[in-house]
Protein backbone atom coordinates (compact mmCIF):
# COMPACT_ATOMS: atom_id res chain seq x y z
CA UNK A 1 0.00 0.00 0.00
CA UNK A 2 2.44 2.10 1.00
CA UNK A 3 4.61 1.54 -2.28
CA UNK A 4 1.53 2.60 -4.43
CA UNK A 5 0.37 5.09 -2.67
CA UNK A 6 3.68 6.80 -2.42
CA UNK A 7 4.23 7.01 -5.90
CA UNK A 8 0.51 8.56 -6.61
CA UNK A 9 1.91 11.00 -3.91
CA UNK A 10 4.10 12.80 -7.34
CA UNK A 11 1.48 13.49 -9.88
CA UNK A 12 -1.13 14.58 -7.07
CA UNK A 13 1.08 16.66 -5.30
CA UNK A 14 1.91 18.04 -9.28
CA UNK A 15 -2.19 18.75 -9.95
CA UNK A 16 -2.23 20.35 -6.62
CA UNK A 17 0.40 22.74 -7.52
CA UNK A 18 -1.56 23.83 -10.66
CA UNK A 19 -4.51 24.26 -8.29
CA UNK A 20 -2.76 26.47 -6.12
CA UNK A 21 -1.16 28.53 -9.13
CA UNK A 22 -4.71 29.21 -10.34
CA UNK A 23 -6.10 30.38 -6.92
CA UNK A 24 -3.07 31.42 -4.70
CA UNK A 25 -0.65 32.64 -6.29
CA UNK A 26 0.76 34.42 -3.43
CA UNK A 27 1.00 30.93 -1.75
CA UNK A 28 2.71 29.51 -5.11
CA UNK A 29 4.95 32.24 -5.00
CA UNK A 30 5.90 32.05 -1.23
CA UNK A 31 6.21 28.00 -1.47
CA UNK A 32 8.85 29.05 -3.95
CA UNK A 33 10.44 32.01 -2.29
CA UNK A 34 9.99 33.13 -5.70
CA UNK A 35 10.25 37.08 -5.39
CA UNK A 36 10.48 38.28 -9.33
CA UNK A 37 7.70 37.33 -11.47
CA UNK A 38 9.56 36.01 -14.47
CA UNK A 39 8.78 33.24 -17.21
CA UNK A 40 11.41 30.45 -16.98
CA UNK A 41 11.06 30.38 -13.18
CA UNK A 42 13.34 27.91 -11.40
CA UNK A 43 12.21 25.30 -8.89
CA UNK A 44 14.07 25.72 -6.01
CA UNK A 45 16.37 23.05 -3.96
CA UNK A 46 16.44 24.33 -0.30
CA UNK A 47 17.34 27.95 -0.25
CA UNK A 48 16.84 30.59 2.62
CA UNK A 49 14.72 33.50 1.81
CA UNK A 50 16.01 37.12 2.31
CA UNK A 51 12.89 39.24 3.21
CA UNK A 52 14.98 42.48 3.07
CA UNK A 53 16.61 42.03 -0.25
CA UNK A 54 13.65 40.07 -1.98
CA UNK A 55 16.04 37.25 -2.66
CA UNK A 56 16.19 33.76 -2.22
CA UNK A 57 20.20 32.86 -1.36
CA UNK A 58 21.92 29.18 -1.49
CA UNK A 59 19.53 27.51 -3.60
CA UNK A 60 20.05 24.81 -6.30
CA UNK A 61 18.06 26.21 -8.78
CA UNK A 62 16.26 23.69 -11.87
CA UNK A 63 15.03 26.38 -14.08
CA UNK A 64 11.65 26.25 -15.84
CA UNK A 65 10.71 23.83 -12.99
CA UNK A 66 8.33 26.19 -10.67
CA UNK A 67 6.70 27.58 -14.38
CA UNK A 68 6.42 23.59 -15.38
CA UNK A 69 4.43 22.82 -11.86
CA UNK A 70 2.06 25.63 -12.01
CA UNK A 71 1.24 25.68 -16.33
CA UNK A 72 2.76 22.87 -17.26
CA UNK A 73 5.15 24.79 -19.79
CA UNK A 74 8.50 25.68 -18.36
CA UNK A 75 8.74 29.07 -20.38
CA UNK A 76 5.45 30.39 -18.90
CA UNK A 77 5.41 33.09 -16.27
CA UNK A 78 5.06 32.66 -12.83
CA UNK A 79 3.84 36.07 -10.40
CA UNK A 80 6.59 36.31 -7.87
CA UNK A 81 5.78 38.17 -4.45
CA UNK A 82 6.79 41.69 -5.59
CA UNK A 83 3.53 42.08 -7.45
CA UNK A 84 1.55 41.97 -4.56
CA UNK A 85 1.20 44.25 -1.44
CA UNK A 86 3.48 43.69 1.60
CA UNK A 87 0.49 43.30 3.95
CA UNK A 88 -0.76 40.48 1.38
CA UNK A 89 2.29 37.87 1.99
CA UNK A 90 2.18 35.00 4.08
CA UNK A 91 5.42 34.78 6.30
CA UNK A 92 7.91 33.26 3.41
CA UNK A 93 10.52 31.79 5.03
CA UNK A 94 8.20 28.92 6.92
CA UNK A 95 6.37 28.52 3.53
CA UNK A 96 9.27 27.79 2.03
CA UNK A 97 11.00 25.78 4.40
CA UNK A 98 7.83 23.61 5.03
CA UNK A 99 7.66 23.13 0.92
CA UNK A 100 10.92 22.22 0.87
CA UNK A 101 10.68 19.51 3.54
CA UNK A 102 7.54 18.12 2.51
CA UNK A 103 8.59 17.74 -0.73
CA UNK A 104 11.85 16.55 -0.19
CA UNK A 105 10.55 13.82 2.13
CA UNK A 106 8.07 12.81 -0.86
CA UNK A 107 10.87 12.52 -2.50
CA UNK A 108 13.06 10.59 -0.43
CA UNK A 109 9.83 8.23 -0.28
CA UNK A 110 9.46 7.50 -4.06
CA UNK A 111 13.05 6.61 -4.20
CA UNK A 112 12.33 4.23 -1.55
CA UNK A 113 9.33 2.52 -3.03
CA UNK A 114 11.52 2.24 -6.49
CA UNK A 115 14.18 0.61 -4.52
CA UNK A 116 11.66 -2.03 -2.98
CA UNK A 117 9.59 -2.51 -6.54
CA UNK A 118 13.38 -3.06 -8.07
CA UNK A 119 14.40 -5.83 -5.19
CA UNK A 120 11.02 -7.40 -5.51
CA UNK A 121 11.61 -7.58 -9.34
CA UNK A 122 14.87 -9.14 -8.74
CA UNK A 123 13.47 -11.21 -6.10
CA UNK A 124 16.03 -10.08 -3.70
CA UNK A 125 14.19 -10.02 -0.01
CA UNK A 126 14.05 -6.54 1.67
CA UNK A 127 15.95 -7.98 4.59
CA UNK A 128 18.93 -8.63 2.51
CA UNK A 129 19.64 -4.67 2.85
CA UNK A 130 20.29 -2.98 6.41
CA UNK A 131 19.81 0.70 4.75
CA UNK A 132 16.38 -0.09 3.03
CA UNK A 133 15.12 -1.44 6.33
CA UNK A 134 16.69 1.22 8.17
CA UNK A 135 14.53 4.07 5.81
CA UNK A 136 11.59 1.50 6.09
CA UNK A 137 11.36 2.10 9.57
CA UNK A 138 12.31 5.77 8.88
CA UNK A 139 9.66 6.53 6.25
CA UNK A 140 6.88 5.95 9.05
CA UNK A 141 7.38 9.41 11.20
CA UNK A 142 9.28 10.74 7.96
CA UNK A 143 5.75 10.60 6.80
CA UNK A 144 4.07 12.21 9.57
CA UNK A 145 6.77 15.08 9.32
CA UNK A 146 5.81 15.44 5.73
CA UNK A 147 1.88 15.76 6.46
CA UNK A 148 2.57 18.73 9.11
CA UNK A 149 4.74 20.18 6.65
CA UNK A 150 1.56 20.35 4.07
CA UNK A 151 -0.43 21.44 6.34
CA UNK A 152 1.91 24.56 7.35
CA UNK A 153 1.67 25.22 3.40
CA UNK A 154 -1.36 25.20 3.00
CA UNK A 155 -2.65 26.84 6.28
CA UNK A 156 0.49 29.29 6.86
CA UNK A 157 0.97 29.94 2.97
CA UNK A 158 -2.57 31.44 2.69
CA UNK A 159 -2.29 33.74 5.14
CA UNK A 160 -3.05 36.71 5.91
CA UNK A 161 -6.71 35.27 4.09
CA UNK A 162 -8.95 32.99 5.61
CA UNK A 163 -10.51 33.44 2.23
CA UNK A 164 -8.28 34.11 -0.35
CA UNK A 165 -8.96 37.57 -1.60
CA UNK A 166 -12.18 38.12 0.66
CA UNK A 167 -12.17 38.08 4.32
CA UNK A 168 -8.69 38.10 6.04
CA UNK A 169 -8.01 35.43 9.22
CA UNK A 170 -8.11 38.64 11.38
CA UNK A 171 -11.72 39.35 10.51
CA UNK A 172 -13.13 35.74 11.04
CA UNK A 173 -11.47 35.54 14.40
CA UNK A 174 -13.81 34.42 16.72
CA UNK A 175 -15.13 37.34 19.67
CA UNK A 176 -16.76 34.27 21.89
CA UNK A 177 -16.11 34.22 25.44
CA UNK A 178 -14.52 31.08 27.09
CA UNK A 179 -12.18 29.85 23.93
CA UNK A 180 -9.10 30.10 26.09
CA UNK A 181 -10.87 27.90 28.72
CA UNK A 182 -11.97 25.99 26.32
CA UNK A 183 -8.90 24.89 24.21
CA UNK A 184 -7.35 24.59 27.81
CA UNK A 185 -8.95 21.83 28.68
CA UNK A 186 -8.80 20.23 25.55
CA UNK A 187 -5.12 20.20 25.52
CA UNK A 188 -5.21 18.83 29.14
CA UNK A 189 -7.76 15.93 28.17
CA UNK A 190 -5.20 15.04 25.01
CA UNK A 191 -1.89 15.01 27.59
CA UNK A 192 -3.69 13.19 29.61
CA UNK A 193 -4.38 10.85 26.82
CA UNK A 194 -1.31 10.95 25.48
CA UNK A 195 0.52 9.94 28.91
CA UNK A 196 -2.34 6.97 29.84
CA UNK A 197 -1.07 5.70 26.26
CA UNK A 198 2.65 5.46 26.91
CA UNK A 199 1.90 3.97 30.38
CA UNK A 200 -0.44 1.60 29.08
CA UNK A 201 2.01 0.15 26.81
CA UNK A 202 4.56 0.34 28.87
CA UNK A 203 3.04 -1.76 31.40
CA UNK A 204 1.48 -4.34 28.52
CA UNK A 205 4.97 -4.73 26.71
CA UNK A 206 6.10 -6.05 30.90
CA UNK A 207 3.48 -8.40 31.38
CA UNK A 208 4.57 -11.81 29.76
CA UNK A 209 2.62 -13.54 27.30
CA UNK A 210 0.42 -16.70 28.66
CA UNK A 211 2.38 -19.75 27.90
CA UNK A 212 -0.37 -20.97 25.44
CA UNK A 213 -0.76 -18.20 23.69
CA UNK A 214 -0.78 -17.99 19.67
CA UNK A 215 1.75 -15.18 19.74
CA UNK A 216 4.30 -16.32 22.30
C1 LIG B 1 6.23 14.41 -3.54
C2 LIG B 1 6.02 15.61 -3.70
C3 LIG B 1 4.89 16.43 -3.13
C4 LIG B 1 4.38 17.53 -3.76
C5 LIG B 1 4.80 18.09 -5.13
C6 LIG B 1 3.35 18.07 -2.88
C7 LIG B 1 2.60 19.22 -3.17
C8 LIG B 1 1.72 19.84 -2.30
C9 LIG B 1 1.12 21.14 -2.48
C10 LIG B 1 1.34 22.05 -3.70
C11 LIG B 1 0.33 21.42 -1.40
C12 LIG B 1 -0.44 22.71 -1.10
C13 LIG B 1 -1.94 22.53 -1.33
C14 LIG B 1 -2.71 23.78 -1.00
O1 LIG B 1 -2.26 24.62 -0.24
O2 LIG B 1 -3.82 23.92 -1.53
C15 LIG B 1 0.41 20.26 -0.52
C16 LIG B 1 -0.31 20.11 0.67
C17 LIG B 1 -0.24 19.01 1.48
N1 LIG B 1 0.63 17.94 1.35
FE1 LIG B 1 2.00 17.67 -0.15
N2 LIG B 1 3.25 17.30 -1.74
C18 LIG B 1 4.18 16.30 -1.85
C19 LIG B 1 4.41 15.30 -0.88
C20 LIG B 1 3.65 15.10 0.27
C21 LIG B 1 3.82 13.99 1.21
C22 LIG B 1 4.86 12.87 1.07
C23 LIG B 1 2.86 14.15 2.18
C24 LIG B 1 2.55 13.30 3.41
C25 LIG B 1 2.94 12.09 3.63
C26 LIG B 1 2.12 15.36 1.88
C27 LIG B 1 1.06 15.87 2.62
C28 LIG B 1 0.37 17.05 2.38
C29 LIG B 1 -0.73 17.54 3.20
C30 LIG B 1 -1.36 16.87 4.43
C31 LIG B 1 -1.13 18.78 2.63
C32 LIG B 1 -2.28 19.70 3.09
C33 LIG B 1 -3.54 19.16 2.45
C34 LIG B 1 -4.70 20.11 2.29
O3 LIG B 1 -4.52 21.31 2.14
O4 LIG B 1 -5.84 19.63 2.25
N3 LIG B 1 2.62 15.89 0.71
N4 LIG B 1 1.26 19.33 -1.09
Amino acid sequence: MGVIATLLQGPVGHEVGHMVAQYQPIKLAAMEAQFETTDWAPLRIGGVPDMEARQTNRAVEIPGGLSFIAYGDPSSTVRGLNEFPADNLPPVPVVHFAFQAMVGIGTLLIGLAVWIIWRAWRKQPLSGNKLLLVLIVASGPLSIVALEAGWIVTEVGRQPWIVHGVMRTAEAVTESPGVVALFAVTITVYAILAVGTVVTLQLLSRTPLPENSDAA
